[in-house]
């Protein structure tokens, strides 16, 4: 089964040259075209029941997070007659048998290339959540693959992986460690090669860094040892079952108001991404100076790609859904503080 999503591997020429790969191995193409961005659960629903009807026996989806996430729920829904998602959130059983599956990459950022969790949205439920399904048998990371991807989506699923990092980064524990070291040079490279793509968006070297980084920030070796904490990701996630929001834009708004709530729990860890990523000289600054000009840079840095600063400028305009956001969304252990929905509904407030 050939899936993706709404054609843009048709116009790059990625869809004849990969139907040409699989017809010169003897391959029957099963089409599963018209996976949306923020992927929902009836399109896995929709993939499963054609990969049954049709004795699919490889999965191979071509796309960005969306079509690769659909994807791994489906290589789980086609083989069990039990729904997925009662499975896994109200008998917290996980799935365990699937239909194998590759990924070929054609927008980089999520990573989702790299793991077995996909974010699904369930429009009956109205949640934005993460599903655990299969894991690409393979994945193909080609650059080149992107070239044809709009300078806005680049740059947001560029600021993806950036968040990833910080949200990783900033989990215990706070002494340093390899992990941290290694994303600290993953977070650095990807602000060198937004700038680089900023000025020069068909630099094939940038987006093969950004591809790379992206495949890293979410291949599970920055997690190793760490508690990771993505409260930003889950406030984002359940905007976008409000709204079906970009995902990049939405954490790029609303980083900053989260850390300038939080960051005064783990000054510390601010301090030392200012100094490490941001490459702010500490020359007498107190740790909490630091910090506070770590979160300066990264707004300023949103600004500079020319990402957004509130959900007004992303197009959202009912506020009313706020308080279903911060009514609903996951509420993590805390990078630095457990946030209450009240202080969720502020950031969200903040963020407008
Ligand atoms: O649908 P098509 O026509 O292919 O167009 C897509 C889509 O409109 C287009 N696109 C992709 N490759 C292209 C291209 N257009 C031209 N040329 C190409 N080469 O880009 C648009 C967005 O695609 P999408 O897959 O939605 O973007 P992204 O890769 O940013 O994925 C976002 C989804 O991944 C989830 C997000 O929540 C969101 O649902 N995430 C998945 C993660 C994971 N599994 O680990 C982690 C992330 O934190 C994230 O939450
Ligand atoms: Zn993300």
């Amino acid at each position: 089964m050939l899936a993706y999503g709404g054609g843009s591997i048709k116009k790059s020429g990625i869809y004849n040259k990969i139907c040409g790969y699989l017809k010169e191995a003897g391959k029957e193409i099963v089409d599963f075209p018209g996976i949306m961005p923020n992927p929902t659960y009836k399109k896995v629903q929709e993939g499963a029941a054609l990969a049954k009807e049709k004795g699919v026996s490889f999965i191979l989806a071509a796309g960005g997070g969306s079509v690769i996430d659909c994807c791994k729920i489906i290589a789980a829904q086609a083989v069990t007659d039990k729904d997925i998602w009662e499975m896994e959130f109200k008998d917290h059983i996980f799935p365990t048998e699937f239909l194998p599956m590759g990924a070929i990459v054609t927008a980089s950022g999520t990573g989702a290339e790299m793991n077995n969790g996909a974010v699904i949205t369930n429009e009956d439920t109205s949640q934005k959540t993460g599903v655990f399904g299969a894991y690409a048998d393979f994945a193909v990371l080609d650059p080149g693959y992107t070239m044809s991807l709009p300078a806005g989506q680049v740059i947001s699923g560029a600021f993806d992986t950036l968040s990833h990092s910080m949200e990783t980064y900033l989990g215990l524990p706070r002494d340093i460690n390899l992990s941290d070291e290694i994303g600290e040079a993953v977070m650095r490279n990807v602000i060198r090669n937004m700038r680089v793509l900023i000025e020069d968006m068909y630099n094939l070297e940038a987006r093969s860094e950004l591809m790379w980084a992206s495949a890293m920030a979410e291949n599970g070796i920055l997690k190793i040892g760490k508690v990771t904490d993505f409260q930003a990701h889950q406030i984002e996630h359940q905007l976008g079952a409000y709204t079906g929001c970009n995902h990049g834009k939405g954490l790029a708004v609303i980083h900053p108001v989260l850390y300038r709530h939080i960051y005064k729990e783990n000054i510390k860890q601010f301090a030392r991404m200012a100094e490490k990523v941001w490459e702010i000289p500490a020359d007498g600054k107190t740790q909490e100076e630091l910090a506070e000009a770590g979160i300066k840079a990264l707004e300023e840095f949103i600004r500079e790609m020319g990402l957004p600063h509130t959900f007004t400028e992303m197009g959202i305009t009912d506020k009313s859904i706020l308080k279903k956001v911060a009514g609903t969304c996951n509420l993590t252990a805390g990078c630095c503080k457990k946030l209450s929905r009240e202080e969720i509904l502020e950031i969200l407030e903040e963020c407008f």
